[in-house]
């Protein structure tokens, strides 16, 4: 067993190892493009603007609402046909991960900014900071400084849900699987060969993350 699992990875590890760097690619892209959507998302939601906070609203309950591999349709295939919108399967999958990742992001951040202690924008404001000022030097950075293990473990979210993508012809690790059990018409050594390949990118992520965060709560002990 554990020879046919070793011949199988190293006799097509070209597949799969080109999936994972799409993979771990795409999940970058992700969470990078996520997190810039998402930190604005969060500011939309706390407008002193009432449509301007529904539409941030809306954004996060109906990307939350619904499942991500119909939104991933409506990119690739919906914005098509309707507006000739084309995207490549991989700039849709981008698209998709980055939209879906910034309402779950949007969530982290406005939790994060609330969380910041009341008395730190009353003494910035009583600074004479205006209310701009307040939350770009003084709140966000704090918020974020507190929400990186949360975003952190987003990152690890997207990396398995990435595997999605593989619907549109993303050549992504389970697409990758796929298509050498297609060749070799093993049912099980590719689907667990990648599963091997995800669980070790999320430990490692995990572990990694764990790490940052005691080194970040150290300078919190003053
Ligand atoms: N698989 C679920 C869906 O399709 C969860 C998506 C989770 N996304 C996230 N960015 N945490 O909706």
């Amino acid at each position: 067993f554990f020879t046919d699992f070793a011949t199988m990875f190293w006799e097509y590890r070209s597949y799969f190892l080109t999936g994972l760097q799409y993979t771990l690619w795409l999940a970058a892209l992700g969470v990078l493009f996520g997190f810039i959507l998402g930190l604005f998302v969060a500011l939309i939601r706390m407008s002193p603007w009432g449509i301007i906070r529904f539409i941030g609203h809306a954004w996060v309950e109906f990307l939350r609402g619904t499942p991500m591999l119909v939104q991933l349709m409506i990119i690739h295939y919906g914005l098509s046909y309707m507006f000739d919108i084309n995207f490549d399967p991989i700039e849709s999958g981008a698209i998709t991960l980055s939209i879906n990742s910034s309402a779950y992001l949007a969530e982290i951040f406005r939790a994060g900014i609330q969380g910041v202690d009341r008395g730190q924008s009353e003494a910035a404001r009583s600074l004479g900071m205006t209310q701009g000022q307040t939350m770009r030097f003084i709140i966000i950075p704090q918020a974020i400084k507190n929400v990186l293990p949360a975003i952190g473990n987003e990152f690890v979210v997207i990396v398995k849900e990435s595997s999605i993508v593989s619907f549109i012809g993303v050549t992504e690790i389970m697409f990758q699987a796929g298509a050498v059990q297609g060749i070799t018409y093993n049912g099980m050594m590719p689907f667990l060969i990648v599963a091997v390949m995800y669980f070790i990118v999320t430990f490692t992520l995990s572990r990694i993350l764990g790490r940052f965060e005691r080194r970040l709560q150290a300078s919190d002990n003053r």
